[in-house]
């Protein structure tokens, strides 16, 4: 297990007034939110609302009109802070590359930068697999690899760069409702353990209320409300309760 030091450098981060429009259409409409050192976030809200958008400018991937994203206190826009801290993001479909091995892709990154050597490299990928719960599946393709083992298996790649902050874009989409769960106990038995700091964009609101320290709610590029999974769970606004208990109408 990797469990090693990881408890000094968990990251906050802070987004204040992030505005975005793409030709004319506000996207993003003024965001405010600030995930705690060592927590696990959501940001859980319907198709369209801007989740994605959010994440792109996390990541650097997009430019605010306005607004900014600290680290520590730190504004990430200009690229030597953002090398300052080690950001992982888990891509929403595992983007693993189908011609290398399962083993192959979770320590490519460390091969690719010639980080380490080949035994190195060969015990780290052992030591994050097992991680999560994956370690016979090194020397598979990941034509091989079920969904749920896929998104483990790209949760593993995350992690070799022993993150302080851990991005996941809707980890459990194409997911059965068991494979969920395992996914979700996966995000949360890794925060426990390391206390990285994660932040989780999903509709799903099994996971989100199964795995959240806090939960914001995005309705149409706003933040609705914030609060604890209780807070959220009882908060009286019609968007919210719309979007946490949408069901389905069986005509009788
Ligand atoms: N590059 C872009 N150019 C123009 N419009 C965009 C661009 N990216 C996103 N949008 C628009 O921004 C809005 C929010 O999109 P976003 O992908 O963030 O939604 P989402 O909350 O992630 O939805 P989902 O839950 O379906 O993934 C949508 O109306 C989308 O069409
Ligand atoms: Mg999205």
């Amino acid at each position: 297990m990797s469990n090693s030091n990881h408890q000094s450098s968990s990251v906050g981060l802070v987004v204040r007034g992030l505005r975005k429009s793409f030709d004319g259409q506000e996207v993003l409409k003024g965001i405010d939110f600030e995930v705690r050192p060592g927590e696990i976030f959501v940001m859980m809200g319907p198709s369209g609302s801007g989740k994605s958008v959010l994440l792109k400018h996390l990541i650097g991937l997009e430019e605010a009109d306005a607004g900014e994203i600290l680290i520590n206190g730190e504004s990430i826009t200009t690229p030597e802070i953002a090398a300052k801290y080690r950001m992982a993001l888990v891509f929403q479909s595992g983007a693993l590359l189908n011609s290398l091995t399962v083993g192959e892709n979770v320590g490519l990154y460390l091969t690719e930068h010639r980080l380490k050597s080949p035994g190195e490299i060969q015990q780290i990928v052992a030591e994050k697999l097992e991680d999560v719960g994956l370690r016979e599946a090194m020397n598979k393709m990941p034509g091989e690899l079920s969904g749920g083992m896929k998104k483990r298996a790209a949760i593993a790649r995350a992690l070799v760069i022993e993150p302080q902050l851990i991005l996941y874009d809707e980890p459990t989409s194409e997911l059965d409702p068991l494979s969920s769960v395992v996914i979700g106990n996966e995000i949360l038995n890794l925060n426990r353990r390391t206390h990285v700091t994660s932040f989780v964009v999903s509709h799903d609101r099994d996971l989100a209320f199964g795995v959240a320290d806090r939960i914001a709610v995005i309705v149409d590029g706003r933040i609705v409300t914030i609060g604890t999974p209780d807070e959220v769970k009882n908060f009286n606004d019609p968007l919210v309760q719309k979007f946490l208990h949408a069901d389905f109408k069986r005509e009788t």
